[in-house]
């Protein structure tokens, strides 16, 4: 069986991270049997300069008949980019995983979280506008994608060793009928899953406590640009942007990305942190696996992650980090740990 997948280079330091994850995903390809076919689905700065447009037809096309698009970060036109193919391949729930790495320096030692957060609705449907001495934006928040999001907390936290707990983070206090409506949809679709208990928190509290006391989170689940803000939150809180990965899903497409921009203020030094990308396409062979019950995607995923933290807690690691290894480096020394990583028992 093979996989089709998109890969989107981006801007800045997306091509220098995505020459990083290369070894890494043939390296698991060659070690667990899994052919590859990597097609281009370019999009970006880079790309609209020459074209005209920042998302050609043809890379959504790409990225719609792929099994997973891996993506690099865009540049200056990264919304016009990734919030149309959220929105457009309705990749309704964008899950944002803020864990400790061995090794990684963290004010804390026990964050294990997930922000599972809207994906399609809220401010970032772009409807703004403006009038004379001021402007306008409105909000949208529906039952539907509010439930489906929900729904993927729920059985997220379920599958997890942590509290199986879900909390909604929300303003009803001051957002009556938008947020009114998504934490009593949260609340309602939480409770048909039996064993997953669930609280809520105020947005405000939730940022506090985030920097207070991260290990007590399981999963958050939130509307898209609470879910925005507190996902760098929680990146740095555990280690770093640098180390973050995120998979935007839908039923019939995913993509995955690291939650850090393009960062050209580094680009081109070979120096950026290609961990988010390459423990994103992790999550990319680790969503395929469940997705199409294959064991050689979860032993990719697996293999990936093992060979990341063992680097990492070797004290191998990018500048960012405290460490000396350029990109290109971090990426085919993880593919030779994989390559010689013992056959899991
Ligand atoms: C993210 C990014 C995007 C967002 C930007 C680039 C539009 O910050 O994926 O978190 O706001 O969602
Ligand atoms: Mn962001």
């Amino acid at each position: 069986m093979s996989l089709s997948i998109a890969i989107m280079e981006g801007d800045g330091i997306g091509p220098e991270v995505m020459r990083a994850a290369y070894p890494v995903i043939e390296a698991v390809s060659e070690r667990f049997g899994i052919e590859l076919r990597l097609e281009n689905a370019d999009a970006g700065d880079r790309v609209k300069s020459g074209t005209g447009a920042a998302l050609p037809e043809r890379s959504l096309d790409v990225i719609r008949s792929s099994d997973a698009c891996l993506k690099a970060p865009v540049g200056q036109c990264a919304a016009e980019v990734i919030v149309k193919l959220r929105q457009m391949l309705d990749l309704y729930a964008n899950i944002r995983p803020a864990k400790n790495l061995p090794g990684v320096a963290s004010p804390f030692g026990d964050v294990d979280l997930v922000i599972v957060r809207e994906n399609t609705e809220d401010l970032y449907r772009g409807m703004e506008f403006e009038f004379e001495g001021g402007a306008i934006a409105l909000r949208l928040i529906t039952r539907k994608a509010t439930a489906k999001v929900a729904e993927y907390a729920s059985k997220l936290a379920a599958g997890r060793n942590r509290g199986k707990r879900v909390t909604c983070v929300h303003k009803s206090n001051v957002l009556r009928f938008t947020d009114g409506l998504f934490s009593r949809t949260c609340r309602e679709t939480v409770a048909k899953f039996g064993d997953v208990l669930y609280d809520e928190m105020l947005v405000d509290a939730a940022a506090m406590n985030l920097v207070r006391n991260p290990g007590a989170f399981d999963v958050i689940v939130t509307s898209n640009l609470y879910g925005d803000i507190l996902s760098d939150e929680a990146a740095q809180i555990a280690g770093g942007l640098g180390f973050a990965p995120s998979g935007n899903i839908g039923e019939a497409n995913a993509i995955f990305e690291p939650v850090h921009g393009s960062a050209f203020d580094i680009a081109g030094h070979d120096v950026a942190n290609p961990v988010a990308l390459i423990l994103s396409s992790a999550m990319m062979f680790r969503h395929l696996g469940m997705k199409k019950a294959a064991g050689e995607y979860l032993l990719a995923a697996d293999a990936i992650e093992s060979a990341v933290s063992a680097l990492l807690s070797k004290g191998i690691r990018t500048p960012d980090a405290g460490g000396t290894c350029s990109t290109s480096q971090f990426g085919s020394t993880v593919a030779q740990a994989i390559r010689v990583a013992p056959v899991a028992p």
